[in-house]
């Protein structure tokens, strides 16, 4: 029987593992912000499992204490949040593509096709992780959990409250969750819409840069071969429009200026 205090001793490398990972997922989400790009990844957490969970789990699993290392397989964890459930696969994609790279995957559990029958949501992903310690390398194994912002506040809660019911919720209770779970499966969905909204939004405005860029090159082409009188009408006009009228008035405009333009020298 290992002495408890040899422990300590155990967890070291997957401290270890627990820091690089969460490095490297803080990594993916910095390179898509600081390109202007949409990051699937919102945050990321992780947490060595405590002795006392470790012990306790192995006990109510009746893991023998020589195989807690190999059979245990959450006591590193990650856990990786997005702001929207299309980025989940997204970032399964992410890291399917790093098999046998700097990590190894062992098996996935898909809860978000198929819950849990207590409401659970999540995308597990169990891993075989490289560690170089000061005695040599240690593969270790790692959990990484991915879900939403909201089925992440969903399985805090129910969590908890298994901590203080031990197990035992009472039905009523287990009922309301499954409903809570339910909704936020559907706060989720309704995200998603918005999510589109946002990216329309997104290319209705660069598409009206785009027009009003092209007015102001064409507009400069005229000018530029002997058409000022016209230049400064076009000018005038789409001042006028581009504070009262619509996108369409915009796209007329530029239409109008082409037509008097002769055609190898027009911007679009
Ligand atoms: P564990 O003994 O909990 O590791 O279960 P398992 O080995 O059968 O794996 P499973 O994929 O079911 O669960 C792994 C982890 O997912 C758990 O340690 C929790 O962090 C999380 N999880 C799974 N089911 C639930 C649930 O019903 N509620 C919450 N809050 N978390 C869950
Ligand atoms: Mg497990």
């Amino acid at each position: 029987m290992k002495k408890v205090r040899e422990w300590q001793r155990v967890l070291i490398p997957y401290e270890q593992a627990v820091e690089e990972l969460k490095v490297k997922f803080k990594s993916i989400r910095n390179e898509f912000r600081e390109l202007n790009e949409y990051s699937p990844i919102e945050f990321v957490t992780g947490r060595v499992k405590k002795i006392s969970s470790i012990l306790e789990k192995s006990k109510r699993r009746g893991i023998p204490e020589d195989q807690i290392e190999t059979l245990m397989e959450d006591i590193a964890g990650i856990r990786i949040m997005c702001q929207f459930s299309d980025d989940i696969y997204k970032v399964v994609e992410l890291i399917r593509s790093r098999d046998n790279k700097d990590l190894k995957i062992v098996y996935e559990k898909d809860y978000i096709s198929n819950p849990k029958g207590s409401g659970y949501k999540s995308y597990h992903i169990i891993i075989k992780y490289p560690v170089q310690t000061a005695f040599g390398e240690r593969e270790i194994l790692a959990e990484l959990q991915i879900r939403t912002l909201a089925m992440n506040f969903w399985a805090t809660i129910e969590h908890s409250l298994n901590y203080k019911y031990k197990d035992t919720i009472p039905e009523d209770v287990k009922e309301r969750l499954r409903k809570s779970s339910e909704a936020a499966a559907k706060l989720d969905d309704e995200m998603c819409e918005i999510r589109k909204e946002i990216i329309n939004a997104q290319m209705l405005f660069e598409e009206k840069s785009n027009v009003v860029s092209d007015i102001v090159k064409n507009i400069n082409v005229l000018s530029s071969n002997g058409k000022e009188v016209e230049a400064l009408e076009y000018q005038a006009k789409f001042e006028e429009i581009f504070f009262r009228g619509s996108d369409w008035d915009l796209q007329e405009l530029l239409e109008e200026i082409k037509g008097h333009l002769p055609r190898y020298k027009i911007f679009e």
